[in-house]
C-alpha cells in the first residue's frame, strides 16, 4: 500500500478584483492532486490560506474546497486571522476535528501534526512553549507511526535574506522537541514560496512552493519580489521504507488537471 501526502502552500486566496487569480492558482493544483493515480492520502496546505486575513476570504476558501472528495488539512500563515479562520474552518475536518488552529489527525500509516506559527502583529512566527509541549507529547503517542511535522515559517534560514528575517523565532526549540522522537518522517512548511529541502533535527525539512506566485530566489537585499515562475507542490511518499519528496508541477504540467 501506498501512503503519501500532497503538500500544497500560501495560495493567498483573496477576495474582489484580485481574487481570480490565486483561486485558480488552488484550484489547479487541486486538479493536478487528483489526477495522481493513486491519490495522495490527504492534501496539507502549510499557510497563508488567504491574503488578509479577512472572513469573506475565509468564504470564498470555502467555496473552492468544500466539494474536494479527499481530506484536506488547513494550517494559519502570517496572512491568515487565526480567529477569521476558526470561525470559518474550527471543529471541522479541515481542522482535524478541533476547535483549536493546532491539531493532529491520526491515519493508520500516519500521523498528521499541525502546528500553529501565527504571531499577532508579526510576519515572522512563533510556537511557544505551550505548543511546543503538546508537540512532544503527540509524537510520543504512537512512537512507531511516522509523523509528518507541518508548520508555516521555515524553522531555519533558507539563505533569503528578506525571508530569513520573518522565519520562526524559536526554531532551536522545535528542533529539541524533534530530536527526542525517531518517527518525524518529514518537517513541511511554506512562507518562501519556493521548493526547498533541508536537514533539520535529525529529519528533513521540505519548503513547498506556492500555488499562486513564486519568490525570486533573492540570495541578496531585502526587497521581495513575487514572479511568475511556474507553479508546483510537493508529494511526500513512503517508497518502501524511506519517506522521498517529489515536485509536481502546476502550472507547466503535461498531465491533465481534474475539475471537482
Ligand atoms: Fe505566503
Amino acid at each position: 500500500m501506498t501512503v503519501s501526502i500532497a503538500h500544497l502552500s500560501d495560495p493567498h486566496i483573496s477576495h474582489g478584483l484580485l481574487a481570480p487569480a490565486p483561486a485558480a492558482g488552488l484550484h489547479a493544483a487541486l486538479g493536478r492532486v487528483l489526477t495522481l493515480d493513486p491519490r495522495p492520502d490527504c492534501v496539507v496546505i502549510t499557510g497563508d490560506l488567504v491574503d488578509q486575513g479577512r472572513p469573506e476570504e475565509y468564504r470564498a476558501l470555502r467555496e473552492l474546497i468544500e466539494r474536494f472528495p479527499m481530506p484536506m488539512h488547513l494550517l494559519t500563515g502570517n496572512h491568515d486571522d487565526r480567529e477569521g479562520l476558526l470561525a470559518e474552518f474550527g471543529g471541522s475536518p479541515f481542522m482535524g476535528g478541533s476547535g483549536a488552529a493546532y491539531y493532529s489527525v491520526d491515519y493508520s500509516s500516519f500521523t498528521v501534526i499541525a502546528l500553529d506559527s501565527k504571531m499577532q502583529g508579526s510576519p515572522a512566527g512563533q510556537l511557544g512553549g505551550q505548543q511546543l509541549a503538546w508537540l512532544d507529547t503527540v509524537l510520543a503517542r504512537r512512537p512507531q507511526t511516522p509523523a509528518i511535522v507541518c508548520l508555516h515559517h521555515p524553522p531555519i534560514d533558507v539563505g533569503i535574506p528578506f525571508l530569513d528575517g520573518m522565519r520562526l523565532s524559536d526554531g532551536e526549540d522545535l528542533a529539541g522537541v524533534l530530536v527526542r522522537h525517531s518517527n518525524v518522517a518529514r518537517v513541511l512548511a511554506g512562507h518562501v514560496h519556493r521548493p526547498i529541502a533541508a536537514t533539520f533535527a535529525g529529519t528533513t525539512l521540505a519548503i513547498a512552493p506556492s500555488t499562486h506566485l513564486q519568490s525570486r530566489l533573492a540570495l541578496e537585499g531585502t526587497v521581495p519580489n513575487y514572479v511568475s515562475e511556474p507553479s508546483a507542490f510537493l508529494l511526500h511518499l513512503l517508497a518502501g521504507s524511506v519517506w522521498v519528496t517529489h515536485t509536481v508541477s502546476i502550472s507547466h504540467a503535461a498531465a491533465p488537471i481534474a475539475t471537482f
